[in-house]
Parts: C-alpha cells; structure tokens; sequence
C-alpha cells in the first residue's frame, strides 16, 4: 500500500489486488511496529543505510498520512534499551555500542540496572546490563494500515479485495495476472508486494529461486493498567513496548512453521514468560490478547526490491522480514522512483531479486 500511495501520489492508475477480506491484515498488522534499526541492523552496509533512509522519512511520512487522511499513525520517538542477562551478553553488548558509535549511531555506552533503573523503573533483576538508542521508536502497526487504507482512498487507488492472483505472465511485454474466478487483469507495472506468498507467486511465473519463506512471530498484549513501559525494551529473549492506548505489546518468537499464521500455547506463554522476566510487574498484569504473523524471509534475509529483471516491467516490494513498518516509506519511494525513471534507483542496487539467481 505504500508503494500504491507513492505511485498514485505521481499521477499512476493503480490497483490493489488484495486476496483477503482487508488490505494489510498479514505481517503488517501483526507487527509491533517498531523503528528500530539500533537494535536489529549491527553491520554496515545497504541495508543499514536503507533502514535509516527511511526512518528518517518515517515524521514526515507519518505527518502527510495524518493531513490526508486524519488518521494518527502514533508514531513515538521513546527510544529503546537493548538489555541483557548474562555476562556473555553484556560484553556482546558493549562491542556492538563501540562499533555502531563508530558507525554513526546515537548509542550509549554499556550502563549498569542503576543506570537503566533510571529510564526504566521496574526491570527484572536478571536484567545485567543494556545500551541506550535515543531516537528508536515505533508506530501502531493497525493505525498505519487504517492510514494506507485511507490514503488509497484519497489517491483514487483502487483497492480490490478477495481477488486472489492464481499466475503471472508477460504479453507483449506487459504482466498479465489470472484471477480467481476466470478473471484477468493487466497493466503497464506490476510490482509484488505478496510478503511471505511472494515466492509462490513468482515460482507460478518461472522465478523459482525467488523464494520468500514465513518466519511466524507471535505477539502477547497485555493490559496493566497504567503506564510502566516508557520505551522500548529488547531483551535476550523477547520486548516489550507500551502504546497511546496502555496496551504493552510483547514480542517474539522466530519459528520455521510453513503458513500457521496463528498464535500457539507455547509460543504465547514463551513470550509472556520472557516479558515478566524482563518486567516482573508484568506476571500478574491482565492478559489482552495474542496474536502472530507471518514475516516474510528471503534467502539472504533481506528486502528483495526492484525489477525482476533488467528492463522488465514486473516489480518487487516484498521479503522486508523483521522490517517492514520501519522500511515501508522508503520502500514505497524507492519503487515509484523505479516504475517513473525506466530504471532502478542505485540504493536498490543491493536488494535487486538478481542477486539470487
Ligand atoms: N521487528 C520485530 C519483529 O520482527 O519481531
């Protein structure tokens, strides 16, 4: 939707060929919403400067969905501690800080529970040690699909649901999709955006190394009552962030499950295990609710975006795994620069789907 918003936003025809009931009710709405490249980017490269290209776009973008559409993504600059509860940790810790502090992060150096205590009152005791990330924040993952939903809307996309896509071909160079149903549908671009069903997708059209697996996350929300998660904590084992609403959302599991997008007995009280760890409090606090995604998962864990193949008219947008909130304004630019410039933009050259073939 990102993509369609940018595309639109430059005067493109587009439509959005949904196969579910709503628009945005995979990884997208299932995410904790985190801006978050402190903690989840520790080398240097594209996908570092790709990840910062867009959480710097993330105000003003969050700021135009809000004129266009009134809905608030709720974006939070509260900043993250990335704690640990073991020495081992602790010492990992402290050179990934000297690292990215020479890499260009606002991070802190290693501080001890009294230090933390002070940002984050309420820390479990098995808590050893942590870095500070400033400017790490998040966004409410349902209030900006709502937002995307809405910007189509305004833009004159046109979103289609329960339109499932059963193949892809090019006719006379342009993409050509059969629909469920006996239907057809073509245009001038066709950009992917299928997430974890990507793979399949493009398997059906010959591009069988493509592939993009699920990786399920689940997610446990808790309702404490009142405010006790100033900002982001991310621990050995899970993280915890509360929202505008009080709800704390803790995250996560990494599971190789095919397509469950469901949350499981185990995966819940693992993840609820790990929060009350973190945050004692939390153990007697009322349970929400739970919930998992599907994070879609290239071959080499990154994003695949840009054309299918030199000079072709078919787009990829998709394979974002743990970042696909943090990288949708970026990604969204970076794909209409592509379909209105003939060629892709050179920060795409890293995550070119050509690198796996
Ligand atoms: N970025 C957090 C997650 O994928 O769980």
């Amino acid at each position: 939707m990102a993509v369609a918003v940018s595309l639109a936003r430059r005067g493109a025809q587009v439509r959005v060929l949904e196969r579910g009931l709503h628009c945005g009710q995979g990884a997208s709405a299932a995410a904790a919403g985190m801006l978050a490249e402190g903690a989840e980017v520790t080398e240097a490269g594209p996908f570092l400067e790709l990840c910062r290209a867009s959480r710097a776009l993330w105000p003003s973008w969050a700021e135009e969905l809000l004129l266009t559409t009134g809905v608030d993504c709720e974006l939070e600059r509260t900043g993250l501690v990335r704690v640990t509860s073991s020495e081992e940790g602790a010492l990992r810790l402290e050179r990934q800080a000297k690292w990215q502090q020479s890499h260009g992060f606002e991070v802190s150096s290693l501080w001890d529970p009294s230090q933390l205590a002070k940002l984050v009152p309420g820390l479990g005791p098995s808590v050893l040690a942590g870095i500070h990330y400033p400017n790490d924040g998040h966004v409410h993952s349902h209030r900006v699909v709502d937002a995307l939903v809405a910007a189509c809307e305004v833009h004159g996309v046109a979103i289609e649901t329960e339109t499932e896509v059963t193949a892809l071909e090019s006719r006379a160079g342009r993409p050509r999709l059969t629909l469920a149903g006996d239907r057809v549908a073509d245009g001038d671009y066709l950009v992917v955006c299928a997430g974890s069903w990507s793979g399949r997708l493009l398997g059906a059209a010959g591009g069988a190394e493509l592939q993009v697996e699920p990786v399920r996350g689940q997610i446990v929300a808790i309702d404490p009552g009142r405010p006790m998660v100033p900002l982001i904590v991310f621990g050995d084992r899970g993280y915890l962030l509360q929202k505008r609403s009080g709800l704390v959302l803790a995250g996560t599991t990494e599971e190789r499950v095919g397509y469950q997008p469901w949350p499981t007995v185990v995966g819940v009280s693992g993840v609820a295990a790990a929060a009350a760890e973190l945050m004692p409090e939390l153990a007697g606090a009322r349970f929400a609710d739970a919930w998992a995604g599907l994070r879609p998962h290239a071959t080499d864990g990154r994003p695949l975006l840009g054309r299918l193949e030199p000079g072709g008219r078919v787009l990829l947008a998709t394979a974002h795994y743990r970042n696909g909130v943090l990288l949708a304004p970026i990604t969204g630019e970076l794909i209409a620069r592509a379909v209105f410039e003939g060629v892709d933009p050179k920060e795409l050259a890293a995550f070119s789907p050509g690198r796996l073939a």
